[in-house]
């Protein structure tokens, strides 16, 4: 097969994650604090007529319509009525149903990779309308960086990236259902109402973070929900606690936790106290996708 693009699809962690109200459709307003970090999976798209297939480097993942990545592709096909296939390959290392939205920024490449591919010129608002059908953390996997998300999470703003910052993500072998986290009687939303777009406690949060203050502004409401169903991981953030970091907590709806720390030696030297688990030091990055020739 001739040589192609390679794509590297970032995995995200939450700084911050409240849930404000339920909405009509079902989905819950939020605003959060979206990180892209350098733990990435791998992509490559094939050519091929008519239609569109994957291969993939974990047994466990569907290769079929239920795939984020081939919904992507079939969504861009139909949409712009493309009569060309392609053949994907994908190599995972985010561990997947785990916070990270490692399935969104899957999806996230395609939509760039095959807008490239296409020649379709779809510009990044474009891409973020069509990304937001496929599931609310592929926005921001498209925009990448350090954003303010609110509404379903795909109204982005720019933030800047705290500095001197690594994070020890620590990765337990449990699968939690973002659905069943939303659906859960525990979830309790706050309730407050925005003025000019955001809450009153967000834009304390906001100073907070811009101060460099990640201590006080951490925070994650749906550590109500999962922590109750799976103790263990209140056991991880005061590991990560007592291991020396700066703050910790848990990314989305879990079972990713991970620590702040102000050097990837003191984040690698706490990862030690996880013998028994997978972890990764990663660091901020500043896009969602990026891609390069091999
Ligand atoms: O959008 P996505 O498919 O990732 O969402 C998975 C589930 O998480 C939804 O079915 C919904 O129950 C819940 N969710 C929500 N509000 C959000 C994001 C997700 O209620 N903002």
């Amino acid at each position: 097969m001739r040589s192609s693009p390679v794509f590297l699809a970032y995995a995200k962690i939450n700084l911050y994650l409240e849930v404000i109200k339920k909405r009509r459709d079902g989905y819950h307003n939020l605003e959060t604090i979206f990180q892209s970090v350098s733990l990435s999976d791998r992509l490559q798209f094939f050519p091929q007529p008519e239609k569109v297939t994957m291969e993939c480097d974990n047994e466990t993942l569907a290769r079929d319509a239920s795939n984020l990545v081939v919904r992507a592709a079939q969504l861009v096909r139909t949409r712009f009525g493309v009569a060309q296939g392609v053949h994907i390959h994908l190599s995972k290392q985010i561990p997947i149903a785990a916070g990270l939205a490692g399935g969104s920024a899957d999806a996230a490449a395609t939509l760039v990779a095959l807008n490239q591919l296409w020649n379709l010129k779809l510009n990044l608002c474009q891409l973020i309308t069509l990304g937001l059908e496929l599931g609310s953390d592929v926005p921001f996997c498209l925009a990448g960086g350090t954003k303010a998300g609110r509404l379903r999470g795909q109204d982005l703003y720019p933030m800047h990236a705290p500095v001197a910052v690594w994070y020890l993500l620590v990765h337990p072998n449990l699968h939690v259902s973002t659905r069943e986290v939303f659906t859960s009687p525990l979830l309790r939303p706050t309730g407050e109402t925005p003025f000019a777009g955001w809450t009153r406690s967000f834009r304390r949060v906001r100073r907070h973070f811009e101060n460099g203050d990640l201590a006080a502004a951490m925070f994650n409401r749906l550590e109500e929900v999962v922590f109750p169903m799976h103790p263990e991981l209140a056991s991880i953030k005061q590991r990560l606690q007592q291991a020396g970091s700066i703050a910790a907590g848990m990314s989305g709806s879990g079972p990713t936790m991970f620590g702040v720390f102000r050097s990837r030696d003191e984040a690698v030297k706490a990862g030690q106290a996880f013998p028994d688990i997978r972890t990764s030091v990663v660091c901020p990055t500043l896009v969602g996708v990026n891609s390069f020739e091999e």
